[in-house]
């Protein structure tokens, strides 16, 4: 990682009793692109707010380009942030908004018109600088604080679900310009989002938040191959679960045994006669006729449900008579055309293809 320019050091926040921010230990680097994900209330904004400044922090401690942030009030910590819901000023023009930030710094007139009329440019709004903001959609307001937001060129840039409010399509369309704009500008980011694919898409590394602690930080390859916790696992992308109990552990594998005895990658944390549960994705199964599968794990079952996704089908398989699996299989893959609901198959996958976690 590049030299960290922002340093989270066991940082909490107490609301009366309730704990919303748990110890959270992280590092920036300088030029990264780090997503806070997590699902509501586990902490991501409140920990957002005490890097800003808006909020308080109750212990612990945090450090910008090497120095506390803690005696920094919001508006001298020279970071910018953006917000779900646009927060522009509506009584002033898109330039007006965009300038604000640099009068309140003091730079002189000429200094700041090209400085708007060039971050405008780059937000893809060269000529939108007269309007108001009811007079612009939400996507383009959404670029406008952007714009606002960068315009100073800060140390660090917070966005907290900057997309949340955008249909779909507008969404995916600014995840490519916000990290072309970082790409670019070399700027540090801090992100927020509930939605996993926004993550996976744009972040250089991910923290995964549960109930205000960090549960994993990794690239997001890393989190998707090799989620540490059953929540990190069922969080990003989808996973099957098939529960039993560790009886054997060597060489970076555990055996797992429940109704059948499977292998997957295990960490060296499980110890012998511990529950566990074994994930494996959706795309990894391979659907095979009954009794056929050539792989180190096997489960026979029943097809409950196949679901056409054009590129994909989906098999819904009931295995065990309880556990339902899902199995990804693209349209390519040829041989399953006599497979119907109903039809008795079999799931097989590679021990290298799933992974061991502890039951918690
Ligand atoms: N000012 C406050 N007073 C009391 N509790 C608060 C306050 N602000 C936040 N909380 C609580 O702290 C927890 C974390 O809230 P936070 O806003 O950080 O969640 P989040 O991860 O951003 O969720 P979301 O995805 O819904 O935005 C929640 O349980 C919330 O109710
Ligand atoms: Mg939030």
């Amino acid at each position: 990682m590049a030299e960290p320019i922002l340093t989270l050091e066991a940082v909490r926040k107490v609301f009366g009793k309730f704990v919303a921010v748990d110890d959270v230990t992280l590092s920036i680097g300088r030029g990264e692109f780090l997503t806070f994900l997590g699902p509501s209330g586990s902490g991501k904004t409140t920990t957002l707010m005490m890097v800003a400044g808006f909020q308080s922090v109750s212990g612990g401690a945090m450090t910008l380009d090497g120095k506390p942030l803690d005696p920094l009030p919001a508006y001298k910590r020279d970071i910018g942030m953006v917000f779900q819901h646009y927060a522009l000023f509506p009584h002033m023009t898109v330039a007006g908004n965009v300038a604000f930030p640099l009068e309140m710094r003091k730079l002189d007139k000429a200094q700041i018109a090209k400085k708007v009329r060039d971050v405008l440019a780059l937000v893809g709004l060269p000529d939108h600088g007269e309007r108001y903001p009811k007079q612009l959609s939400g996507g383009q307001q959404q670029r406008v604080a952007l714009a606002r937001a960068m315009v100073f060129e800060p140390r660090l840039l917070l966005m907290d679900e900057p997309l949340g409010a955008l249909d779909k399509k507008l969404r995916e369309h600014m995840q490519i310009e916000i990290m072309r704009l970082h790409r670019d500008m070399g700027i540090t980011v801090l992100y927020v989002t509930h939605d996993q694919e926004e993550a996976l898409v744009m972040s250089d590394r991910i923290a995964v938040f549960n109930e205000g602690r960090i549960e994993q930080i990794g690239a997001p390859s890393d989190l998707y191959d090799n989620p540490a916790t059953r929540f990190v696992a069922d969080f990003i992308g989808e996973s099957n679960f098939i529960e039993g109990r560790v009886t054997g552990h060597n060489n970076g594998f555990a055996e797992l045994e429940g109704a059948q005895t499977l292998r997957g990658r295990a960490e060296g944390n499980l110890s012998i006669g511990s529950a566990a549960v074994m994930a494996v994705r959706p795309e990894r199964l391979h659907v095979n006729r009954a009794n056929d599968g050539a792989d180190a794990n096997r489960v026979e079952g029943t097809v409950t449900d196949i679901v056409y996704l054009g590129q994909s089908r989906k098999f819904i398989v009931r295995v065990n008579d309880q556990t339902e699996m899902t199995a990804l299989v693209q349209a390519n893959v040829v041989g399953l055309e006599s497979v119907t609901v109903g039809s008795s198959v079999s799931l097989s996958w590679r021990a290298e293809d799933s992974k061991v976690l502890g039951n918690t």
